[in-house]
């Protein structure tokens, strides 16, 4: 028999109902914490464009990291900036480089406690900007390829638990899971960011992260914003050569592609919410035009609504001390 009327407002009529047949839940479980460290920093310094956000001196590691994994967030993905660039971004994979030492002592003092990533790129650290070698004025993929490896080993030394290869190199996963396995790290694992798109709401990052390419743009490495199947290729790929969990980034405006990697593949599937998607919120929040734990809280569901298991994001902490008052 088919009724004249469905009434779905039946479910809603109370809050214990609302909670029953809630599909989607958000935990502090779910973030992953950016960090960023500067090398020779004296104290923290604010991220201008990121509010709440700081770069941190390595003295003030330990701390942070106690923050967070006191907040119930079970990991931190690690951004270096160095005090040297150069051509071949040589202190990205210097094994006393500014990662590898907060790597090593975030290791020492928390043991198991907090799983450390590691993002794996070059573009801080190389004078360019940009996120591979430079060769007779292109990107060189395969010269690059041997870098990122060597960043991920150097990592891998330091006690890195999962590294993070940014670069949108082709072939970026192999290169780096040989090596490691060549090397015995076999269980270092790889989060790649795997469809990571020419995207405009990196803008606040670059600020934090000093990493604006010097000349030209990322168009020849990242995904085009336009193209959906190439995204889902570039995950295939991933996949193919072996990677752990694979990354949509950034997060709001790709909600169609995370949730079509989701339903496509078996692997764990974490989301990027990027520095421009806190951007935005902070400043209109900022002006009284949105509530922002509110607006906050409907982006990270909406996230993992579309399919993520778990989301980077700068409202980690925010969002896990708001969620644990709840
Ligand atoms: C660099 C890198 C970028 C981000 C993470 N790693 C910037 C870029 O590609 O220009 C952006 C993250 C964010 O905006 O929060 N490999």
């Amino acid at each position: 028999m088919s009724y004249p009327l469905r009434r779905l407002r039946r479910l809603r009529t109370s809050e214990k109902i609302r909670q029953l047949v809630e599909e989607t839940t958000l935990t502090p479980k779910d973030f992953i914490c950016p960090v960023f460290v500067q090398e020779d920093l004296k104290t923290r310094l604010k991220v201008e464009s990121m509010e709440e956000i700081e770069r941190l001196p390595l003295d003030d590691v330990t701390d942070e990291i106690g923050t967070i994994s006191d907040l119930g967030i079970p990991a931190v993905m690690l951004f270096g900036i160095p005090s040297q660039k150069d051509e071949e971004g040589s202190s990205a994979f210097d094994d006393k480089g500014i990662v590898q030492k907060a790597i090593s002592q975030i290791r020492s003092n928390f043991g198991d406690k907090i799983v450390i990533m590691a993002d794996v790129c070059l573009c801080q650290f190389t004078s360019t900007g940009h996120c591979g070698i430079i060769k007779e004025n292109k990107i060189d993929n395969d010269t690059s390829l041997e870098t990122l490896a060597n960043i991920a080993l150097s990592q891998a030394k330091a006690g890195v638990d999962t590294v993070s290869p940014s670069a949108m190199m082709d072939g970026q996963v192999s290169a780096i899971r040989k090596k490691l396995d060549d090397e015995g790290f076999t269980d270092v694992s790889i989060m790649s960011h795997s469809a990571k798109h020419r995207s405009n709401f990196y803008s606040p990052f670059r600020d934090a992260a000093e990493c604006a390419p010097k000349f030209g743009d990322r168009k020849t490495y990242q995904v085009p914003y336009t193209n959906s199947r190439e995204a889902m290729m570039e995950v295939e790929t991933d996949v193919n050569e072996g990677v752990d969990i694979v990354m949509i980034k950034p997060a709001l405006s790709y909600l169609d592609l995370i949730a079509e990697t989701r339903r496509r593949f078996n692997l764990p599937v974490a989301a990027y919410s990027v520095s421009g998607e806190y951007a935005l919120v902070k400043a209109a929040s900022k002006l009284g035009y949105v509530n922002e734990k509110d607006i906050r809280e409907e982006i990270l569901y909406s996230i993992k609504r579309a399919g993520a298991d778990m989301i980077v994001t700068y409202f980690a902490k925010e969002a896990a001390r708001s969620l644990q008052e709840s």
